[in-house]
């Protein structure tokens, strides 16, 4: 059957056909209440991408993010075992995805799709097992750093601490040598060399947001390995929702995502270069899944002015991640809050209805170039449904309004309690 392919350019059309490619949605013919389905859109799995799923709140983001993983768990055994995925759940809601979609039965069956659940992973922060617990919110396992693995500039966003100040040059200075000292070490070393040091009140100020950190849960002395977090094959949904309940949570969340990052590029890069090694001698091994990583509302870790512990790392991602081979997926429903430099390496675009002039111009500074009409034309002309979009398409340089399809798996979205009215 026909279909169109989104996210692939024609060499890799030609060498690759449609394998490594996900079913997302389908295509509409005409316009507003007269618009038609027609033929399916897929999209490139295979290949790095940075993708904006775009829209006003309600519109389908978080569900269209929920799609692409199912995608990517419909892949064929022998190219899902290359990847996997994480998704950074900054609401709790993707636990859901262990469960069938039989709510939207009738509708999937319109699609040819059939309600299954997928054995996502669950991991929690280590240290707040048992709020989760109280919270009711299932999980599998659970995820931790090294204090040794923050530096002085991530103390330093995290607890609102300008470097240049009095007390961020004390910090800085003190990171530095404990980190010249020892090469790993535990928050309970960083406090006991914190309370070694001369009293003073820039000290006693310290002591206190360290004892703080050590609440949110996210430390343990070793910290995770990277192949506990991303193993072949599977998505792994990192819900750090419990986070946001600190007085500097949204900080929180943005570190997690900061130090997720740039370990798992340094991870890919280091694997690539094994890859590259083995392939000059004929092997084609893979040593660490290609990455996909889902960030739901992206602009609050890569923010348009200002910096989180997240921007560095996210921006080196989207800059060289071509090369090791890691995608980032950036939902928000305000693009125009979104840093510049993840707007610009977008390649594929998932734009749900925008009202704002200013998230409209957000996208038109990188689409409009190949666009026949302007942007905001193309999107009126959608029908007012959930899930209708338009897909801007870098790599064939196509716009399509497009009808995403339901989701195979259940979305929690904003109705966490549906689920337990149907058990
Ligand atoms: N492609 C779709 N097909 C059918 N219903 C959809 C689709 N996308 C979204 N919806 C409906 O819209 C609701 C809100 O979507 P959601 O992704 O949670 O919004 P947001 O854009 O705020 O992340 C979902 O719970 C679902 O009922
Ligand atoms: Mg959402």
């Amino acid at each position: 059957m026909h279909k169109i392919i989104v996210g692939r350019d024609s060499w890799d059309l030609e060498k690759y056909g449609d394998a490594g490619t996900g079913y997302v949605g389908k295509n509409y013919a005409g316009e507003k209440k007269e618009a038609r389905l027609t033929i399916p859109i897929y999209m490139d799995l295979a290949r790095p991408h940075v993708v904006g799923i775009f829209g006003k709140r309600g519109m389908g983001k978080s569900y269209t993010m929920g799609t692409i993983a199912e995608e990517i768990m419909l892949l064929p055994e022998s190219i899902r075992k290359n990847m996997s995925a994480i998704i950074i759940d900054t609401m709790g809601i993707f636990w859901s995805m262990k469960y069938p979609n039989d709510r939207d039965f009738k509708a999937l069956l319109s699609w040819n799709l059939h309600p299954r659940g997928f054995p996502v992973e669950i991991l929690v922060p280590k240290g707040l097992e048992d709020e989760y617990k109280s919270e009711e919110i299932p999980y599998d396992g659970t995820f931790s750093f090294s204090a040794s693995e923050l530096t002085a500039e991530d103390w330093g966003y995290t607890f609102e601490i300008d470097l240049m100040s009095e007390v961020g040059v004390f910090l800085e200075r003190f990171i530095k040598e404990l980190r010249e000292n020892e090469k790993t070490y535990t928050m309970e070393t960083l406090m006991y060399a914190l309370e070694d040091m001369p009293s003073s009140h820039i000290r006693d100020a310290l002591i206190n947001r360290f004892s703080v950190a050590e609440e949110w849960g996210i430390f343990s002395p070793a910290g995770s390995g990277m192949s506990e977090i991303v193993k072949p094959g599977m998505v792994t949904v990192l819900d750090i929702s419990l986070l946001g309940s600190f007085s500097l949570g949204w900080n929180v969340k943005t570190l997690v995502v900061g130090l997720l990052a740039r370990k798992l590029l340094h991870e890919r890069m280091k694997a690539r270069r094994k890859e590259e090694i083995d392939s000059m001698s004929g092997i084609e091994r893979s040593h660490m899944p290609i990455v996909w990583m889902f960030l739901d509302e992206a602009h609050q870790f890569l923010p348009e002015t200002g910096k989180t512990a997240a921007t560095d790392p996210l921006i080196q991602w989207v800059k060289v991640g071509r090369e090791p081979g890691v995608s980032l997926v950036l939902a928000t429903q305000q693009p125009n809050k979104l840093h510049e430099a993840a707007i610009s390496q977008m390649d594929v675009v998932i734009s749900h209805r925008l009202t704002a002039s200013s998230d409209l111009n957000a996208l038109r500074n990188i689409m409009q170039t190949y666009l026949r009409y302007d942007l905001a034309s193309y999107i009126d002309a959608l029908p007012r449904v959930k899930g209708a979009a338009i897909i801007l398409d870098d790599n064939s340089e196509r716009i399509y309004a497009a009808q995403m399809r339901p989701r195979i798996s259940w979305h929690a979205g904003g109705t966490p309690i549906a689920i337990k009215e149907t058990e």
